[in-house]
C-alpha cells in the first residue's frame, strides 16, 4: 500500500509518499512564510494562489524523491478541511485531477485527523490515546479511539496558543512566527516579575482561553513604556518568560484534567507549539504523574505536512472509506460530530 498525501489548508503546500507499513518515502513542505511576512498573518487569498501555483510541483517532487511514478500508488489522500477554503479547494482539485487521470482511489482527510493519527505513523502506537493539538491554528484535546473515532474533551474558546505567541511577538517587535523568538527571550527572563493571569483555570473542564493573556501582556508593556519611555531588553525578556510560563501552566493543568477525565496510557502532542521546551517538559511531567507515556513526534511531522495526510488516508482507506468527484472542500469540519461547535475563528482560519 502506497499513498500520496496532499496538504494545503493553511500556509504550507505539502505532498508526501507514505507506505502502509509506516515508511515515509518522501515529504515535501513548501512554506509560504515569506509571502505573508509583511502582513502580520496569513492572507487567505495569497495562500490560495500560492497553493494553486505550487501544488503540482510539490507532488512532482514528492514522487521524484520517492523514486516512484503515479502508477506505483494505491491511492491519493487530500486534506478536505478544515482550513482556509481557497487553499483546501486548490488541494482537493489537484487530488481530484490526479485521481480522474489515473483512476486511483481518492480519500478526503480531515486535517485534524492527520495530526491526531501522527503518533501511529511515527511510533505505531495503539488506541486509545490522548492527543493535544497546539499550533498557530488549533488547540484541542482529542481522545483517539480509532482512525475515525475522536472525542473532543476541550479546546480554546478564542486564540490558539501559537497565535497568542505570535501576537505577543508582534507587541514586542520580535520577528514572526513569534514562538521561537519568545522562547529565546524567555530563556533569559524572570517568569515571576510580571503576574499574568491563568485564564479559565478557575473553571472546571478542559476548555482554554489565550486572548486575555495577550491583552494582559499588552497592558503590562504599555505600563512599562509609560513609566520608562520605552522597553528595556530585560523588560522584554521578563514579559516573554511570564507569558510562556502562563501558557505552559494552563496547558499542563488542562492536560492533567483531560487525563483524569479520560485515563489512557499515552499523552501525545502535535503542532508547532510542541517545539517549546518549557511546554514540552510541563506536559511530560503531567503524563508521568498520571502514569502515562508522553510522545512528541519529530517536529517536521508535528507541524503541517503531507505525510500525516497520506497516513490518515491509508487508515481511512483500510476502514473502507472512498471519496468520489463530489468530495467537497470544507472550511469547518469538526472531528467529533457530537462536540458543541467552537466559538473561535481567528485570522489563521477555523479553529474547528
Ligand atoms: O503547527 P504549525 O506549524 O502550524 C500552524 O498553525 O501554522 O505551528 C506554528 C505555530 C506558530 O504560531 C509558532 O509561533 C508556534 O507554532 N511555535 C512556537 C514555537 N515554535 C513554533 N510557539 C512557542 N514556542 C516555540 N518554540
Ligand atoms: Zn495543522
Amino acid at each position: 500500500m502506497i499513498f500520496l498525501g496532499i496538504e494545503s489548508s493553511c500556509d504550507d503546500t505539502a505532498a508526501a509518499v507514505v507506505t502502509g507499513n509506516r515508511r515515509i518515502l518522501s515529504s515535501v513542505v513548501s512554506s509560504q512564510t515569506a509571502l505573508h511576512a509583511d502582513f502580520g498573518g496569513v492572507v487567505p487569498e495569497i495562500a490560495a494562489r500560492a497553493h494553486a501555483e505550487r501544488l503540482d510541483l510539490a507532488v512532482e517532487q514528492a514522487l521524484a524523491e520517492a523514486g516512484l511514478g503515479l502508477g506505483a500508488l494505491s491511492g491519493i489522500a487530500v486534506t478536505a478541511g478544515p482550513g482556509l477554503i481557497g487553499g483546501v479547494m486548490a488541494g482537493v482539485m489537484c487530488a481530484k485531477g490526479i485521481a480522474a487521470g489515473t483512476g486511483l482511489p481518492l480519500v478526503g482527510v480531515n486535517h485534524l485527523a492527520g495530526h491526531a493519527l501522527t503518533p501511529r505513523l511515527t511510533d505505531g502506537v495503539d488506541f486509545p490515546y490522548l492527543m493535544l493539538l497546539v499550533s498557530g491554528g488549533h488547540c484541542q484535546f482529542l481522545r483517539v479511539d480509532g482512525p475515525d473515532a475522536f472525542t473532543r474533551l476541550g479546546g480554546t474558546i478564542d486564540d490558539a496558543p501559537g497565535e497568542a505567541f505570535d501576537k505577543l511577538a508582534k507587541l514586542l517587535a520580535l520577528p514572526q512566527p513569534g514562538g521561537p523568538h519568545v522562547e529565546a527571550e524567555a530563556a533569559q527572563g524572570d517568569p515571576k516579575r510580571f503576574p499574568l493571569p491563568r485564564p479559565l483555570l478557575d473553571r472546571p473542564g478542559c476548555d482554554m482561553s489565550f486572548s486575555g493573556l495577550k491583552t494582559a501582556a499588552l497592558r503590562q508593556r504599555d505600563a512599562l513604556i509609560a513609566e520608562h519611555g520605552g522597553l528595556q531588553a530585560q523588560d522584554r525578556r521578563d514579559l516573554c518568560a511570564a507569558f510562556q510560563s502562563a501558557v505552559a501552566e494552563v496547558l499542563a493543568e488542562k492536560s492533567r484534567r483531560a487525563l483524569a477525565a479520560s485515563p489512557v496510557p499515552l499523552l501525545a502532542v502535535a503542532g508547532g507549539v510542541a517545539a517549546n521546551g518549557l511546554i514540552r517538559a510541563a506536559l511530560e511531567q503531567v503524563a508521568a504523574e498520571a502514569g502515562a507515556r508522553f510522545l512528541a513526534p519529530p517536529l517536521r511531522l508535528c507541524t503541517d505536512n503531507g505525510a500525516m495526510i497520506a497516513w490518515a488516508g491509508i487508515e481511512r482507506f483500510r476502514l473502507g472509506h472512498r471519496d468520489g468527484m463530489e468530495l467537497a472542500a470544507r472550511p469547518r469540519w469538526p472531528l467529533d460530530g457530537h462536540a458543541a461547535p467552537m466559538l473561535g475563528h481567528g485570522k489563521r482560519g477555523a479553529k474547528a
